[in-house]
């Protein structure tokens, strides 16, 4: 069995599926690893590294896409009129493709699966049950971009984070406001605290309120509707009632108006990003406040947030990068690759390494968006 990993096509993604890590862990899987040359350059991993750890490093990508049993990419392929190169028509037929192939918003590449005969797993469909922690690429990759955030939202803040005593005077400490509080809204709380901010949190699921305060953060409170769990049986956001809303967007911007960096996470799955910060809450903010929508590529938690820019706007910095994980690739990618392996470990028999796919089972059931085996 071939794994393939080729280099990322899509503008400003500099994330690669595997790392020098996960190719030694593949070929202890009993896996052949082919990778393009050049493949790890964004992610800082060079060819020698790859071919020390065990991987044929090829010339062309379609070299390894003609060649892999089993491809690995960060983001979903290339199709026809995409890009130079139509990735999906150089794989082989019958074979498997793992990614974030972002089903829900890009439905129109399943047909396309289909018709080119592959098996395709969207690894962000993988249920976020304990058995599955460990290929979770969402967490892995909402962890580095919480923290990402912060570092962004800094430096765009011209003043500085902890409290500072010196004889020329004191520095008050920055008031760091995050709005969701789940995988990325906890480390960015996190980073905020050691960087010395003050920090306040709010999340539409009260069971986080403990995990925000371990973090030494203060959980801002909104009464939830009588009778209304704010979380689903997977332990999503639920879309809440207009009263809460109205409730919710009175507590924010209470919490806006002392705020220094507001960084907002909020999501709720398979729904345009709940609007959290309006423009009179940014009218309200102190000139030179920042504001990093984590959210923005979902339509955005804050009103005037623009996709891939850094706009000001009555004296607030808006922050809309996207693709924050690709800002730190080199442990984004590591991560990402180590979720791979272990998602490749479901498919494969430990003892003969062939392909051995439990179509029982609940991870492979619900990331599976195409399959041509039986
Ligand atoms: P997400 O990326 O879907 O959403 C981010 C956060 O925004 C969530 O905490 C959500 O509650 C919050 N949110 C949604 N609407 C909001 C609103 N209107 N105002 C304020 N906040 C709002 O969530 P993420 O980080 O992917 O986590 C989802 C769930 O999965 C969580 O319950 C998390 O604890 C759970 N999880 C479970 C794992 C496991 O293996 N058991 C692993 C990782 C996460």
């Amino acid at each position: 069995m071939k794994v393939g990993i080729v280099g990322e096509r899509r503008p400003g993604e500099f994330r690669v599926a595997a790392s020098p890590d996960s190719v030694k862990k593949l070929t202890g899987l009993g896996l052949e690893v082919l990778i393009e040359a050049g493949a790890g350059t964004g992610a800082r991993m060079t060819d020698a590294q790859y071919a020390e750890a065990g991987a044929a490093v090829l010339d062309t990508e379609s070299a390894v896409l003609e060649a892999a049993d089993i491809v690995a990419k960060v983001r979903r392929p290339m199709l026809a009129g995409e890009g130079a190169v139509d990735e999906l028509a150089l794989m082989r037929q019958g074979a498997i493709l793992i990614g974030l192939l972002n089903p829900l918003e890009q439905p129109h590449q399943i047909s396309a699966y289909q018709a080119k005969g592959v098996t395709a797993f969207a690894l962000e469909l993988i249920p976020r049950i304990t058995r599955a922690q460990a290929m979770d690429v969402l967490s892995s990759q909402a962890g580095v971009a919480g923290y990402k955030a912060v570092i962004e939202a800094t430096a765009h803040f011209r003043k500085i984070m902890p409290m500072m005593m010196t004889a020329a005077g004191t520095v008050a400490p920055a008031r760091v406001l995050v709005l969701g509080a789940g995988v990325a809204g906890l480390q960015a709380i996190a980073t905020s605290r050691r960087m010395g901010a003050i920090v306040s949190a709010f999340d539409v699921r009260p069971v986080v309120k403990e995990e925000v305060e371990s973090l030494g953060a203060k959980f801002i409170e909104v009464a939830a509707d009588a009778g209304v769990e704010a979380q689903t049986a997977g332990g999503y956001a639920r879309e809440m009632s207009e009263d809460y809303k109205r409730r919710q967007s009175e507590a924010i911007h209470d919490a806006i108006r002392k705020s220094d960096i507001v960084i907002t996470t909020a999501l709720i799955p398979g729904k345009p990003a709940p609007r959290l910060v309006t423009e009179a809450m940014i009218r309200d903010m102190k000139p030179g406040s920042v504001v990093l929508d984590m959210a923005v590529e979902s339509g955005g938690n804050c009103a005037l947030s623009e996709a891939g820019k850094v706009v000001e706007k009555n004296g607030v910095t808006l922050i809309g990068h996207i693709n924050l994980p690709a800002m730190v690739a080199t442990d984004a990618s590591a991560l990402y690759a180590r979720n791979v392996v272990n998602f490749v470990a479901l498919l494969i028999d430990k003892k003969t390494h062939a392909l051995a796919i439990d179509w029982n089972d609940d991870i492979l059931k619900a990331s599976c968006l195409t399959r041509t085996s039986p």
